[in-house]
């Protein structure tokens, strides 16, 4: 029979898209089941080494779906497949439907779900954000089944994120501290732009209170911003050097040096161009330098290494320094726990925060229709108020200037108040579009009466002139709920006014809500999304309310600031 969810095992059915999916104390027991295991395969502790091995493999399948190259990856994760005995496929991308026959990766997953009771699919591609995207619609698809939900590892998704690598590396880290975890200073070095493994970091390095950071790069090749600001989020100390040569001249050097490969094949002319420069700012090419480093210190590389022109060059392999060999022999050990924790096989005995659950709860899926309204509703108060109307509160003054008086109508006020002029004929352009109102009115920009901002640098206060956007619609007598849900999401702070007979009759003042989805006017910007309209996997865009203005993409993590995800 199909297996049923077993509920009292947060790990089992789980998924792994990003570092972050699983909480700082889920990764912990990870590391701790790891140590374990990895000790009684040194022992040949066989005794041991059982308890690990998951109970009815033939019931599961584990799917190796590599659509870009890989060798460590891939084959740790065979051999770990291997040492549980499940039924392991190794699906092959070249010849499938998906390169040949244009089929999208959602259909060919949801075939080969078909083929086993429990499934897990280890992904790797070049589309940012897959492993989520198919995670929450397997999630749904196996409910409307009644069958177990099927796991997706990210095993490497573009420039995105890499957390089967980053867990094995701070698994390696943490042997290196020897299990202390109160604080880190580490260095990565390299290609930190395009490198999915440093970018993991940023949710990874959370298993240590303490994170000191030092990020080594040319910038062009430096780590991009939504990174920088997850970690700044999170609490880590960053620090920046240009190359090795300023890195080891500024002293305070770390003794864990974290190397990333120059990644050529997602790099463009521009960057590519300038190689040879850019290789040399990375790459520990004087053995003088090793005088510089701390003592203890180690050097990793989730490798491969460029066999010509490595970052860690070959004089390096004997030396104390090579710390990437163990390193890479960690991923057997730490894949192994992954595949047993997924398949429900240990995991019982976890007790600490929970990480994410991806896909609807099961008890929301029984709710009725009104209840996902109200809830709905409930949400949407907190960036759509009503503000109470008096009957006789009269139309503004200002509203009759310059713009034709409105009588009837609706009259949307403070647009993009405080912005620039250019700025604020944009938003009010964006508006005009989004709300899709066949009538004309009117619009303009007006001073707005509002802050009187004093100026520090000179004598006394001084007046500033603060501008805003007011559109008027006449004959407009009411507006939907999602209209007004994209009018906070395009213009934020504006105030939406319905007038009749001279009076404002009902006002909603909107903020910036906490999410945006669902609507067809806004994409990803980034090209390589699982959600771009040119992947062509159907997977609509979302995005969830970051520091200050900022919106990120739910699958592949890039911040947009919130005009910019708008196709006005
Ligand atoms: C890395 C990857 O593919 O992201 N390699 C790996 O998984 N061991 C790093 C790389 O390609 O440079």
């Amino acid at each position: 029979m199909f297996g049923v969810m077993n509920d009292s095992n947060s790990f089992r059915g789980r998924s792994l898209t990003a570092a972050g999916d699983w909480s700082v104390e889920e990764q912990r027991y990870l590391y701790e089941k790891t140590r374990l295991l990895k000790q009684a395969w040194l022992m040949n502790d066989t005794e041991t080494l059982d308890t690990f091995r998951i109970q009815a493999p033939k019931e599961l399948s584990v799917w190796l779906m590599f659509l870009e190259p890989s060798t460590r990856t891939k084959e740790s994760f065979r051999n770990a497949a291997n040492f549980h005995n499940v039924q392991l496929n190794v699906f092959d991308a070249a010849t499938s439907s998906i390169s040949k026959k244009s089929e999208s990766l959602l259909d060919t997953v949801k075939m080969l779900y078909g083929y086993s009771q429990r499934s897990i699919f280890i992904v790797r591609t070049k589309m940012e954000g897959v492993c989520l995207a198919l995670a929450e619609r397997l999630a749904d698809y196996a409910d409307r089944l009644g069958r177990e939900r099927p796991s997706f590892l990210n095993a490497g998704d573009g420039r995105h994120e890499h957390p089967t690598q980053e867990f094995l590396d701070e698994f390696t880290f943490l042997e290196q501290l020897q299990w202390r975890t109160d604080e880190i200073h580490i260095a990565l070095i390299g290609d930190l732009l395009h490198g999915r493994t440093v970018h993991s970091k940023a949710d990874g390095l959370r298993v240590f209170q303490k994170v000191i950071v030092d990020m080594v790069a040319p910038p062009e090749l430096a780590m991009p911003q939504n990174y920088v600001s997850r970690m700044e989020e999170n609490g880590f100390e960053i620090r920046t050097y240009p190359s090795i040569q300023t890195y080891l001249a500024a002293g305070k050097v770390s003794s864990i040096w974290y190397f990333t490969r120059l990644q050529l094949e997602r790099m463009g002319d521009e960057i590519r161009d300038r190689e040879v420069e850019l290789r040399k700012a990375v790459t520990f090419h004087d053995p003088q330098w090793m005088k510089l480093l701390p003592d203890g210190t180690k050097f990793y590389h989730p490798l491969p290494r460029h066999r010509e022109r490595p970052v860690i060059p070959n004089f390096l392999d004997q030396t104390p320094l090579n710390g990437w060999d163990k390193q890479s022999g960690n991923g057997y050990f730490t894949r192994i726990i992954e595949l047993a924790l997924v398949a429900g096989q240990i995991g019982q005995d976890f007790s600490g925060e929970g990480g994410r659950q991806i896909g609807k709860p099961k008890h929301l899926r029984t709710l009725s229709i009104e209840d996902i309204a109200k809830s709905k509703e409930i949400k949407m108060k907190e960036y759509i108020t009503e503000i109470p109307v008096k009957h006789t509160t009269r139309i503004e003054d200002q509203w009759k200037v310059g713009i034709k008086p409105v009588d009837d109508g609706l009259v949307i006020d403070h647009i993009a108040k405080g912005k620039t002029l250019e700025q604020i004929w944009d938003r009010i352009d964006k508006v005009r579009r989004i709300l899709e109102f066949s009538v004309r009115g009117s619009h303009g920009v007006f001073h707005s009466n509002l802050p009187k901002v004093t100026n520090g640098e000179t004598n006394g206060a001084k007046k500033q002139k603060v501008f805003k956007g007011i559109m008027s619609l006449p004959d407009i007598n009411s507006i939907t709920q999602t209209q007004l849900k994209k009018l906070a999401a395009a213009s934020p702070g504006c105030t939406v006014n319905l007038i009749a007979n001279q009076s404002v009759r009902k006002k909603y003042r909107l903020q910036m809500p906490p999410r945006i989805y669902n609507f067809s006017e806004i994409s990803c910007k980034n090209p390589e999304c699982v959600t771009a309209r040119q992947a062509y996997q159907n997977v609509p865009p979302h995005f969830y309310r970051t520091e200050g203005e900022t919106f990120t993409c739910l699958y592949c993590g890039r911040r947009h600031e919130y005009t910019e995800i708008w196709d006005l």
